[in-house]
């Protein structure tokens, strides 16, 4: 499709929300609703993309600048005034797709097909339509035999109109130069004394032109996010899209009610999710792994054959055939080689552990290398922080590190070196020394005393 442009407008509050985030920022499955909305737009191959923006523009520009061009709305005066800031920027001849940016839900097949009946029949202005069992809130399609006369809000319906369940999107195909031209002639004459962008359709009928609507038979499409409870109910319609497509795709999903996979996580085949189970953000899970149950990963990486069970994991990296859990947090910046198992109550952070080295129990592990097949002992903590600065710890390959050990950083332990259980080491320790910081046990014969009567 060649010259087709994308208005996508998204500088409402969203008050009905009630939220300090302007609304097209709040998240759907791990991404926001504008970005949900510029990824359907370009599947469906605009050439150019122009986002509207008003409340919050600051947080939304940040956001999107890179895959947008961004045209301020200073007043919302209403979606027609949204729509005619972007007229300076688009020239007569082109396509221009209309969407909203709190509409998650639409499949980019349909906007293909409502631009190709648009083109085909040479139409002025093409609605998207759809049938709503409950049409409340929408504007309503009022049609004589199959053509439009108009489109009427809610809140301008009279009560026959409102019973209408045909109902606009809120997504529209113009022809460029006659939706310039429209636009300066829409007024405010509405109940809510704004500039509808329904109003076009009013004066492009009035002047004859040829005006279509296209309705899409899947309503879900059409859902506009307006409330918290419009939100979760997307959030629930994708959240199962998201299960559907990754169990067609060879994964096991055991309890798709208890699991909750982001858009724009990724599985391989043969990766089994067990219930209860979160996957966060840019997750990325390899082939054969067992994620859960009770997990939640968040921006992790997890290797081939992994297993993570009852485990918490943020922007980790965790490598092949490792065994996690259960009851790991694993923190930013960790890194597990190969075959590294970190087990029940350990928390790791910033800190880079090689293959095969152990973290079986009760450890804490911060600022830290540890080196190949190392075996750090039940209850060892790196004491990474005086209070001012954090400090590293290296530990060599094949370290033994008896439990209960502090390692008070900085601090080194060559390879193939021991520490005593329950020892407090201050200094660097050689390789394969051994090294005991513990008072020596005193031992008093003979000291029961009897009970005095
Ligand atoms: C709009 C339509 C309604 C349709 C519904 C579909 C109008 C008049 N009504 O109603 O017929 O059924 O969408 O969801 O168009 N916006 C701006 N600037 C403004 C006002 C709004 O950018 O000055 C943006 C909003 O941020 C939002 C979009 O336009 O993303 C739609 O506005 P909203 O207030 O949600 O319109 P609805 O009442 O839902
Ligand atoms: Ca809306």
């Amino acid at each position: 499709m060649s010259n087709l442009v994308a208005v996508i407008m998204a500088a409402g509050k969203g008050t009905r929300m009630k939220s300090k985030l302007p609304k097209v920022m709040h998240s759907l499955a791990g991404k926001t609703l504008i970005e949900h909305v510029l990824d359907i737009v370009g599947r469906a191959g605009v050439d150019r993309s122009l986002v509207i923006v008003g409340h919050g523009r600051e947080g939304v520009k940040a956001l999107i600048e890179n895959r947008a061009e961004i045209v301020v709305q200073t007043e919302q005066l209403g979606t027609g005034h949204a729509v005619l800031q972007a007229m300076p920027y688009l020239e007569g001849e082109q396509t221009v797709l209309v969407l909203s940016g709190d509409q998650p839900l639409l499949k980019s097949e349909t906007l293909n097909e409502l631009v190709k009946l648009h083109q085909a029949q040479g139409a002025s202005a093409t609605v998207l339509t759809s049938y709503m069992e409950q049409p409340f809130g929408y504007g309503r399609i009022i049609k004589k035999g199959e053509n439009l006369v108009r489109i009427v809000e809610e809140k301008d319906a009279a009560p026959d109109e409102r019973e209408i369940k045909e109902i606009n999107t809120g997504t529209y195909c113009f022809k460029g130069s006659a939706l310039k031209d429209a636009l300066t002639k829409i007024t405010t004459q509405n109940a809510q004394g704004e500039y509808y962008l329904t109003e076009v359709f009013d004066v492009l009928l009035k002047h004859e032109k040829k005006v279509l609507t296209y309705r899409t038979v899947n309503s879900q499409e059409a859902l506009g996010i307006n409330s918290r409870g419009q939100l979760a109910e997307a959030e629930g319609i994708v959240r199962k899209n998201i299960l559907e497509h990754w169990m067609s795709e060879g994964v096991t999903i055991v309890d798709p009610a208890s699991t909750f996979i982001d858009a724009e996580v990724i599985l391989a085949q043969d990766v089994t999710i067990l219930p209860f189970t979160r996957l966060v953000g840019k997750t990325k899970i390899e082939e054969d792994s067992v994620i859960g149950p009770q997990t939640n990963l968040e921006n992790c990486t997890v290797g081939r054959g992994s297993e993570v069970t009852c485990s918490v994991a943020r922007d980790a990296v965790i490598g092949e055939c490792c065994h996690i859990g259960p009851f790991s947090y694993l923190r930013p910046g960790t890194k597990l080689d190969a075959r590294v198992k970190v087990g029940d109550f350990v928390e790791i952070k910033n800190s880079w552990v090689e293959m095969g080295a152990k973290i079986p129990h009760l450890s804490y592990i911060g600022d830290t290398h540890v080196g190949k097949s190392a075996n750090i002992g039940a209850g060892t903590i790196t004491c990474n922080y005086d209070g001012v600065n954090k400090h590293h710890t290296k530990i060599g390959d094949h370290a033994f590190i008896g439990s209960n050990t502090n390692l008070v950083a900085p601090l080194e332990v060559g390879e193939y070196a021991v520490t005593g259980a329950g020892s407090t080491i201050t200094k660097n320790v050689p390789a394969k020394a051994l090294v005991v910081e513990r008072s020596q046990q005193v031992v008093k014969e003979n000291w029961h005393r009897e009970k005095i009567k």
